[in-house]
């Protein structure tokens, strides 16, 4: 016993040598966790990390049968999902992954938002972290056309064409993206190529320097928490407290993620027909469906604005709020603060309410 305690310390005191693990221990340790009511958001970043993990080592795998090409991309879904061990569980582990990765993505956002952690000197924490939304979101729509399947080429098809109407870029974009006028295996090729190197690239670079502005402010504190007098205020160290309740919370996510995988796994459709009809009732996946549903409310003619464009119009606007929040609330203002929190209630209202009708409808 005495023997493997010295061994491991001298195992230990090989690689403190050479790579002065005590500084991280030491940072890590340094980090506190504030301790209140809602410090279970707290959570929402650690779990879209370790998705984010799954979505990596399940993507490198898919690559090893997929064919990124218009002939045979459905057939290796169907023989990844049928004939090579496991190969449904790996799939159905990447695509179930994606959809709880940006569902928690999306709460992180909004907890974040509720906290007010954009504030001072977080501003650089919340602008990475869109930034990173936004490349979740194009994970989704490039991710999803790769099936090759009917739905997912019409609604790829009717994506770019909306995405086509945005002004001044829409155009020129959309032709890229696609590699000409309609989708074809130029298309697939770019998404492909988009999906499992250019974002993924994107996203790593980027989750460091989100990851690093987190460990340099350390967490956010809410306002009724920094209210409180600092003697009576709880903190927890995040090392190794809080980094252990971490795990545990993870195992709960893989759980919930392994019970979908197994209790339902990941279908595919008929293959695309390029020249066929669109299939009825057409719908984007889940994450875009707010949009595409206030789309469908906006009269075709907004006096004289074409209403698609409108639309979009009216929803970037909309969205800005998000760019300017850490400078139009930066804790200053009550009134502002207000305005902030009513502003993002009406967003998730908004985009919950169009989601469900546009599921529905
Ligand atoms: C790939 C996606 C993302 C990952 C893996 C990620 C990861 C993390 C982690 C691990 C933390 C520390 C723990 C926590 O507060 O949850 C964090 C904090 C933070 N994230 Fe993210 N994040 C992502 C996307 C976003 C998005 C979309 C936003 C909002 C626009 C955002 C804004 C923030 C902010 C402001 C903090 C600091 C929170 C505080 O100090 O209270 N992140 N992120």
């Amino acid at each position: 016993m005495v023997g493997d305690t010295r061994k491991g310390s001298k195992v230990l005191n090989f690689l403190e040598d050479r790579f002065n693990l005590s500084t991280f221990l030491h940072l890590a340790e340094k980090k506190k966790v504030p301790v209140h009511k809602h410090s279970f958001w707290y959570y929402m970043g650690g779990i879209a990390a370790i998705y984010l993990g799954i979505q990596i080592v399940t993507g490198i795998l898919l690559m090893v049968y997929y064919v990124p090409e218009i002939q045979s991309a459905h057939a290796s879904i169907l023989k990844i999902n049928s004939q090579i061990d496991f190969g449904w569980f790996i799939r159905s582990l990447h695509s179930w992954g994606a959809n709880l990765m940006i569902f928690v993505v999306v709460l992180h956002l909004f907890s974040a938002y509720f906290m007010k952690a954009y504030r001072k000197p977080r501003e650089f924490t919340w602008y990475s972290g869109l930034i990173l939304m936004v490349l979740c979101l194009a994970f989704g729509f490039t991710g999803y056309l790769l099936p090759w399947d009917e739905v997912s080429f019409f609604a790829t098809k009717i994506g770019l064409d909306v995405a086509a109407k945005t002004p001044l870029i829409g155009g020129t974009i959309a032709d890229m993206l696609r590699g000409g006028e309609a989708i074809s295996q130029a298309t697939i090729s770019r998404f492909f190529v988009i999906h499992v190197a250019v974002l993924p690239a994107c996203l790593i670079a980027l989750l460091g320097g989100h990851l690093l502005l987190v460990q340099m402010h350390g967490m956010s504190e809410p306002a009724a928490f920094k209210g409180i007098p600092e003697a009576e205020k709880t903190y927890e160290k995040f090392f190794p407290n809080f980094f252990f309740k971490d795990i545990l919370v993870w195992i709960l996510a893989l759980n919930l993620l392994f019970i979908l995988v197994t209790l339902a796994p990941w279908g595919i459709g008929p293959e695309a027909d390029p020249f066929g009809a669109a299939p009825l009732g057409i719908k984007p996946e889940w994450y875009f469906l707010a949009p595409f549903q206030f789309l469908k409310l906006v009269p075709p003619m907004v006096g004289p604005i074409e209403g698609e464009l409108f639309g979009i119009l009216l929803m970037s606007v909309a969205a800005l709020g998000f760019v300017i929040v850490p400078f139009f609330d930066s804790g200053q203002s009550k009134s502002n603060s207000k305005i902030a929190t009513v502003y993002g209630v009406i967003i998730a209202i908004a985009a919950v309410a169009l989601s469900v009708w546009g599921a529905l409808s």
